[in-house]
């Protein structure tokens, strides 16, 4: 396979942003696409704040963090993508969103190109059987902050070749990342696990057992975990959580993975998380009062 010189990544949040910013420290041209161009105003503003902090922490020169910037290119339009060798989709956790996504990015894509998902439950063969090219197919689950945490989960579908895999492999570790590999099943490593021990948490909350404080508090102290579960579903978006659990209770056929109602009622209420300013908890910045 011929070397991956050009990255596009199709969704551009609080995921989709990192992956590209990697892509272009690590000297790929990058194309990042969303259909909302806020969306892009605000990936741009991230991704030159972060890549901002890796100068200053002297973790990458002035110089090329200004070349990753210009490396970077922002569009709304799909056929722009014509040209590159890998599209990582990053879009939200939809299995009938992302098909139709994938069936686009196959028609204009380079028939060489891997068309890879950073899906963080939804199975990557039902995704490939929306294109023509299902060897080429393959998903590329980065962990949230992109650009800082240290894992990718590769998810191989029934029918990718051992090609993509090679080919995805040596790109996530051109990022200095550390990878594994699952089998294509519902959460696949990492939210199998974790995304039934965030649920608990809400049924921790929803039935009253303890604060939310003292759950975060509880773990964090008392497990040695970085972020408290529900402080984590904040950061991950309750929105995000909330798909990945039907898609494991579904999946799974369980109804240990049933997800809690206070979850299901947040997002409801539009308390997304970090994203919005309020979930489980308000990052809203309460105003001081005014003094006589
Ligand atoms: P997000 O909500 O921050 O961003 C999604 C972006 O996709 C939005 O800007 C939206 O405008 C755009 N979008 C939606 N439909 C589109 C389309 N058809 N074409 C182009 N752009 C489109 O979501 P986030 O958190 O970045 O998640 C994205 C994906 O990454 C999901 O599949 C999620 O499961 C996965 N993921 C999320 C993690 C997290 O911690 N939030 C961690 C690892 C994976």
């Amino acid at each position: 396979m011929a070397e991956i010189k050009t990255l596009a990544v199709v969704g551009s949040g609080q995921m989709g942003s990192g992956i590209a910013q990697l892509g272009a420290m690590y000297g790929l041209d990058v194309w990042l696409v969303d259909i909302d161009s806020d969306a892009l105003l605000r990936a741009t503003k991230s991704i030159s704040s972060s890549i901002q902090r890796f100068v200053s922490k002297s973790l990458l020169s002035q110089a090329a963090g200004s070349d990753a910037m210009r490396r970077l290119k922002c569009t709304s339009n799909l056929e722009d993508l014509h040209s590159a060798d890998i599209i990582i989709e990053a879009i939200v956790e939809s299995e009938n969103v992302k098909k139709k996504l994938f069936s686009e990015l196959d028609k204009i894509s380079k028939a060489s190109a891997i068309l890879a998902s950073n899906t963080s439950s939804i199975s990557i063969t039902r995704l490939a059987s929306a294109t023509s090219r299902p060897h080429q197919v393959i998903g590329m689950h980065f962990m949230n902050p992109p650009p800082i945490m240290k894992l990718v989960e590769i998810v191989r579908g029934a029918d990718t070749s051992d090609e993509t895999f090679s080919a995805t492999k040596a790109l996530a570790e051109r990022f200095g990342k550390i990878v594994i590999c699952s089998q294509d099943y519902s959460g696949f490593i990492v939210n199998r696990i974790l995304m039934p021990m965030l649920n608990e948490a809400f049924f921790t909350l929803y039935t009253g057992v303890a604060t939310k404080e003292d759950i975060d508090k509880g773990m964090k102290l008392g497990t040695n975990h970085p972020m408290g579960p529900l402080e984590l579903a904040d950061l991950i978006g309750l929105d995000v959580c909330l798909s990945i659990m039907r898609v494991l209770h579904v999946g799974l056929g369980d109804n240990k993975y049933a997800p809690c109602p206070l979850l299901v009622q947040y997002v409801d209420a539009g308390r997304l998380g970090r994203k919005r300013g309020i979930g489980v908890y308000n990052y809203q910045k309460v105003s001081e009062p005014v003094k006589p």
